[in-house]
């Protein structure tokens, strides 16, 4: 089913209704109604927390146990490695971030969602505040996640709410982030930190949006080639021969590889999820910006990958592909999401695209139970429950994540726009 599609200066896609899964008068679509209206609660209700802070909620301060840890690596942990434990008395509460977090862009992002599904004018004014105080990002050259907090902030505002002065934000912040890109590597630098030449990770596919929506905002190419020689230099270097991918590659100044490694996964040789999340969520993203059929075969093989790989039940992977499943294995629902938003959109270009539809459907369902939908008022205001942020590093370990509601949240946006459904008929 190929799909004509809605591209937006943004780079985040509008998919057009189906011509091959219509909705249906007698689909129940009551899920997608509970998780756009618990949504609506734990965000406003979290605007309201939060509000005169600066800050942007990020997931909530949650404690470790070492040798759950320790059984889940499969070596022992390093403890000088581990973040501090937060104080007793921080625990369980909301864990806030400045702007300059690389997931500062997500709360806007997820108003920006609830608003253009709701129509409610009081999440817009939401969305503009949180959009805005993000604005200082435009001058800042220190990660690559730029695309996270850029795009998903003022690049949805620029889709929902255009003003004049979206476009120079957008533009300036792809020119910094242009700005870690070597020629002779090949690739966008993503840290500045650690013991590696040059570090560069998987997840930095999606800060590509940016670059090829800065193109078309300023009508000049130097963004969009970047973001090409970025994604061409990480397709062969990245990826093993069964399409899973390591996290981190570090290159050497002449452009060759210094190490394939992790820093978020089990082990330098697993598949840590949501990497393989972020590879088929960016090379599909890449097609959609190019139209070169390689990113979109790579993309779906890739697919194929994650659709045998992950063994769960409901379609949430546990944090790591090779981890150890025991009864507390932890899950990681943002990865379930970014797959999710991926294989949606995946289903819109190709021709056996069902496949792709139905399994994105089941982790939307998944997602939008009471597993793991937070109960109203609960959970710190956060949309969903059971994501892992870093478990090599006892941080974050199943809690909830700004850009697993970010992207749940959009993937409910990518299935209606599929399917023909408005919020109103619900
Ligand atoms: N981009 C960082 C992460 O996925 O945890």
């Amino acid at each position: 089913m190929k799909l004509k599609q809605l591209f937006i200066a943004t780079g985040i896609t509008i998919l057009s209704v189906s011509a091959c899964k219509p909705a249906s008068k007698t689909e129940d679509y009551n899920w997608i109604k509970t998780g756009i209206d618990r949504a609506h609660h734990q965000l406003m209700l979290t605007a309201q927390e939060i509000d005169g802070t600066g800050k942007l909620p990020r997931s909530i301060w949650a404690g470790y146990d070492v040798n759950m840890l320790e059984q889940q690596l499969e070596r022992p942990v390093i403890t000088d490695s581990l973040r501090a434990l937060p104080a007793a008395d921080k625990i369980g509460t909301r864990r806030l971030c400045d702007i300059y977090d690389w997931t500062s862009g997500f709360f806007p992002g997820s108003l920006w969602y609830v608003y253009e599904m709701t129509g409610d004018e009081k999440v817009k004014d939401e969305a503009i505040k949180y959009t805005e105080i993000l604005n200082p990002i435009r001058e800042y050259t220190g990660t690559h996640d730029l695309g996270f907090m850029i795009n998903c902030s003022y690049g949805n505002a620029l889709r929902l709410s255009p003003a004049d002065t979206i476009p120079a934000v957008i533009v300036q912040t792809a020119g910094n982030l242009c700005s870690r890109f070597d020629e002779r590597v090949g690739c966008i630098r993503s840290w500045d930190f650690g013991y590696w030449n040059y570090p560069v990770i998987i997840d930095n596919m999606m800060n590509l949006d940016l670059l090829f929506s800065a193109s078309k905002l300023s009508g000049d190419p130097y963004y969009r080639e970047i973001a090409i020689k970025h994604a061409d230099k990480t397709m062969p270097n990245h990826f093993r021969e069964d399409y899973t991918c390591w996290h981190v590659i570090s290159y050497n100044n002449d452009g060759t590889v210094e190490m394939k490694e992790t820093y978020q996964g089990k082990a330098h040789d697993s598949s840590w999820a949501r990497g393989q999340a972020w590879a088929v969520y960016g090379y599909t993203a890449a097609y959609r910006e190019t139209q070169d059929k390689k990113y979109l075969d790579f993309a779906q093989n890739i697919a194929d990958m994650i659709m045998t790989r992950v063994k769960t039940e409901d379609a949430v992977p546990y944090w790591d592909y090779d981890a150890p499943v025991v009864e507390n294995t932890p899950r990681d629902a943002s990865a379930a999401a970014v797959t999710a938003c991926g294989l949606l959109e995946m289903s819109t270009l190709v021709e056996e695209g069902g496949k792709y539809f139905d399994y994105a459907e089941k982790i939307l369902k998944s997602l939008s139970s009471d597993a793991y939908l937070a109960a109203a008022d609960q959970s710190q205001g956060y949309v969903l429950m059971h994501s892992t942020g870093s478990l090599a590093h006892g941080s974050e370990v199943d809690v909830p994540l700004n850009y697993a509601d970010y992207y749940y949240l959009e993937g409910l946006q990518r299935y209606m726009n599929i399917k023909g459904i408005e919020y109103k008929d619900l």
